[in-house]
């Protein structure tokens, strides 16, 4: 056990966990009548993922979850989130279930709670059936309802042993990074269809959550942000009001939405009638109570006024300093920031990091140890960050690392690697890695180790 003074350690109740989602672990593409999502769909159209890498076998998770588990318990992790695969479910996107899909969450729910790990499920990370991209996707209003009924099925088998529920991962991912910057499925560019998948996605969580609440009594339900925590680059009036425009665009286009005050009036006049039209009931939905926010951090966002930069006219400044593998600029200053503006600024309650961790090129497991210093580092920083946002008042009650183990990587394949385990895809060998020890004892001693 670390040596913990007051100032090290986290709240008495605070939760520890890891998190993954669907496709990038779970492999078993076409098994147990699995429909296609659309990410099966990109991945596998020529030039969409590096190296052509697809989420066919990933981490076989599947097959090997009972293994995953016990790793998990080595881990001492208290809480395991996850995604369901909405096409494992609804093959065909709404009507008929498919009871092997329940039937795989189902056991994994069960050895969960066997091995005393809450598990905290996702509903959509990003894996949509691609019968209903062939109807429109997010752009089309009728995706919500079906994503009731998928609500529906799952929560009616598991909501009597779940009992936290995030409904969507990242909606901008998969409005804006999907249908107008086109890196994720299904790969469109247009700002206008981007616009329209928002309102779907928001919608759907707005729907989602009294089906949660009904099919999964006393539960806990809320949503998964990736906020850009945005500064601007100089303190030029031009810069500071380019930075306001792009937290419209990235932070307030949803948050607002989500606590009652429909869509920011500035971002409105901005996009004019690139807007969708909407019914103004839809926001009474969207703004459906809930009991927590999930926020997923990385690293934060320099912007500078560009006036032949796009809907926005912003561009983002290159900061120096330690950038990940992803080329992301370690900045644990930000996440500090936003864990005390966020609930600042809206009535969030409880906060978790429902992810935040780093991807570095890690060599492969040498007499058993995979030594990834960087990341320990990195997930060092950022804890300390966000217990000096507790200390400042921050609500944040728990935290996940992403990943608990290095899988697929989106449109970066293989070749980025997130996990505090390291997986051998040749064999499907898991290794712990140097930082998934470090995040071993921190969980043990509730405490970052000095
Ligand atoms: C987040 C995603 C997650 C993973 C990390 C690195 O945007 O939610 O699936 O790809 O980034």
């Amino acid at each position: 056990m670390a040596n913990s003074t007051s100032s090290n350690r986290f709240p008495d109740d605070f939760l520890w966990g890891a998190a993954t989602a669907a496709y990038q672990i779970e492999g078993a593409a076409n098994e147990d009548g699995r429909g296609e999502s659309i990410w099966d769909r990109f991945s596998h159209t020529p030039g969409k993922t590096l190296n052509g890498d697809t989420g066919d076998i990933a981490c076989d998770h599947y097959h090997h979850w009972r293994d995953d588990i016990e790793v998990m318990r080595e881990l001492g992790l208290q809480a395991y989130r996850f995604s369901v695969a909405w096409p494992r479910i609804l093959p065909e996107g709404r009507g008929r279930v498919n009871e092997a899909g329940l039937a795989f969450y189902d056991q994994l729910v069960d050895g969960l709670l066997e091995a005393g790990i809450t598990p905290w499920v996702t509903l959509y990370h990003w894996d949509l059936p691609q019968v209903l991209q062939d109807e429109g996707g997010w752009t089309n209003r009728a995706t919500a309802d079906a994503f009731a009924e998928y609500t529906e099925a799952i929560t009616r088998r598991l909501g009597d042993r779940v009992k936290h529920w995030i409904t969507l991962n990242e909606p901008w991912c998969s409005s804006f990074l999907s249908y107008h910057i086109g890196e994720h499925a299904p790969g469109h560019k247009s700002f206008e269809e981007a616009l329209a998948a928002v309102h779907t996605l928001l919608l759907a969580h707005g729907q989602a959550v009294p089906i949660v609440r009904r099919n999964s009594p006393g539960a806990q339900v809320g949503i998964t942000l990736n906020l850009s925590q945005v500064y601007p680059a100089s303190d030029s009036s031009a810069d500071q009001a380019a930075a306001v425009r792009y937290d419209g665009y990235f932070n307030r286009w949803f948050l607002d939405p989500l606590y009652g005050r429909g869509y920011p009036q500035d971002m409105l006049e901005l996009y004019g009638d690139r807007v969708p039209a909407f019914e103004a009931a839809d926001f009474d939905t969207i703004a459906a109570p809930t009991d927590f926010l999930g926020l997923n951090y990385y690293t934060p966002t320099f912007i500078h006024d560009n006036q032949d930069g796009g809907v926005l006219r912003v561009g983002s400044t290159r900061r120096e300093g330690e950038y990940t593998a992803m080329d992301w600029l370690v900045y644990p200053e930000a996440l500090y920031d936003q864990l005390l503006r966020v609930p600042r600024d809206y009535p969030t309650g409880p906060l978790y990091i429902t992810e935040n961790g780093a991807a570095y090129p890690d060599e492969p497991p040498a007499d058993g140890r995979v030594r990834d210093p960087e990341r320990a580092n990195y997930y060092r920083q950022h804890l300390a960050a966000a217990q000096r946002a507790i200390a400042a008042g921050s609500p944040l009650k728990g935290y996940f690392a992403w990943s608990l183990m290095d899988n697929f990587e989106w449109a970066w394949g293989y070749t980025r690697r997130f996990g505090i385990i390291y997986v051998d895809y040749a064999t499907q060998q898991r290794t712990i890695k140097d930082s998934g020890y470090m995040y071993r004892d921190v969980i043990a001693a509730n405490a970052i180790d000095d």
